[in-house]
């Protein structure tokens, strides 16, 4: 991550200080909140990305620093939400706002996030961006909708984890990639690559955050393991051992899928057999096949360390540990 640090770090600079400028408020609510979620120590994948495109375009004016401060925005509001709506406990390694605050004011606070986006994007002048990123928060609504109607679904296969994943997380990394590449006018062609690069990322992205979720070591993860397990979610790891489990094993399953609240004993059961049909190994490799698929749409950009700092940060996602 050295390379994309070295070519980014001053406009990154700029974009936590917008952060601070487009929190303001008159209700100090707001500004608590927001300040102790943007302070928490995220990764800000999304705004490196959108940093590193415009400039793999050779976008040379201003709007990029807005804008990357409006996708982590976006990223911001849909985690207070998400908080909530999984019932979480921790988020970065401390308290979820949900859980110092309480939901109500977690959902206020996301609205007044997107909201702000949307203010500040207007601020930008392209409608084509507008148009994208309308677009884009859109679907990630409808992904998060359609997961919540999967949960504890045993039918949920592959295809329609995969149908998720893209609504609520990859299109808004496809987004921010693109912007980069909008608001440097380039062709077409450079746009659908940078798009396409994106996407392959951000559903790499999520299928590490779902491996994750069941082996990560929570203090650096900084969220509660098997958290998915206990909401229900049925997600690759579990998705592809269920498939290959004997019928006693499957009754199992399906009693901890059911349950509200999640046994360490149960949690372990399942680690087990995810572990004994490679459902980790399963769903990082198909993460790593996506990382690949990445790379190969950079191909018609000549090397350059803008783009092997892309494809650091591409390597990053799968080499991830929080
Ligand atoms: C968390 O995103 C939500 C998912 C899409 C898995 P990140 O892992 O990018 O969260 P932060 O911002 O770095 O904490
Ligand atoms: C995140 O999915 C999707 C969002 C768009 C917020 P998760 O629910 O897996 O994200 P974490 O694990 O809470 O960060
Ligand atoms: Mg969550
Ligand atoms: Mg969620
Ligand atoms: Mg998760």
């Amino acid at each position: 991550m050295e390379r994309v640090s070295a070519l980014i770090q001053g406009d990154m600079l700029a974009v936590e200080a917008r952060f601070r400028k487009n929190l303001a408020s008159d209700v100090p609510l707001i500004g608590q909140v927001g300040e102790y979620l943007l302070s928490s120590g995220g990764k800000r994948i999304r705004p490196m990305l959108l940093l590193l495109a415009a400039k793999l375009c050779d976008y040379t004016g201003d709007y990029h620093i807005e804008l990357a401060g409006v996708i982590e925005f976006i990223h911001s509001a849909t985690l207070l939400h998400d908080d909530v709506v999984d019932g979480a406990e921790l988020r970065r390694g401390n308290r979820s706002a949900n859980a110092v605050w309480g939901n109500e004011a977690s959902v206020l606070v996301g609205d007044f996030l997107f909201a702000k986006s949307f203010s500040v994007m207007v601020g930008c002048k392209s409608l084509k961006i507008l148009q994208l990123l309308s677009d884009t928060t859109t679907q990630m609504a409808e992904g998060e909708v359609q997961q919540l109607l999967n949960t504890a679904d045993l039918e949920v296969n592959e295809k329609r984890y995969l149908e998720v994943i893209r609504d609520k997380t990859a299109i808004l990394i496809a987004a921010a990639c693109q912007v980069g590449a909008v608001l440097a006018e380039a062709s077409p062609e450079r746009e659908d690559a940078l798009r396409e690069f994106g996407f392959e990322i951000g559903i790499a992205f999520q299928l590490m955050d779902d491996a994750l979720d069941y082996v990560a070591d929570q203090k650096e993860f900084g969220k509660t393991r098997g958290h998915d397990l206990e909401e229900g979610k049925m997600t690759l790891p579990l998705i592809r051992t269920y498939a290959l489990v004997d019928e006693a094993e499957r009754a199992e399953i399906k009693r901890v899928i059911e349950l509200d609240d999640l046994s360490d004993r149960d949690l372990e059961r399942v680690c087990e057999l995810i572990e004994a049909h490679n459902g980790i190994e399963y769903t990082r490799m198909r993460a790593v096949e996506r990382i690949q698929l990445a790379k190969s749409h950079l191909e018609i950009f000549p090397q350059s360390e803008v783009r092997d700092a892309l494809f650091d940060l591409a390597d990053y996602v799968v080499a991830r540990s929080k």
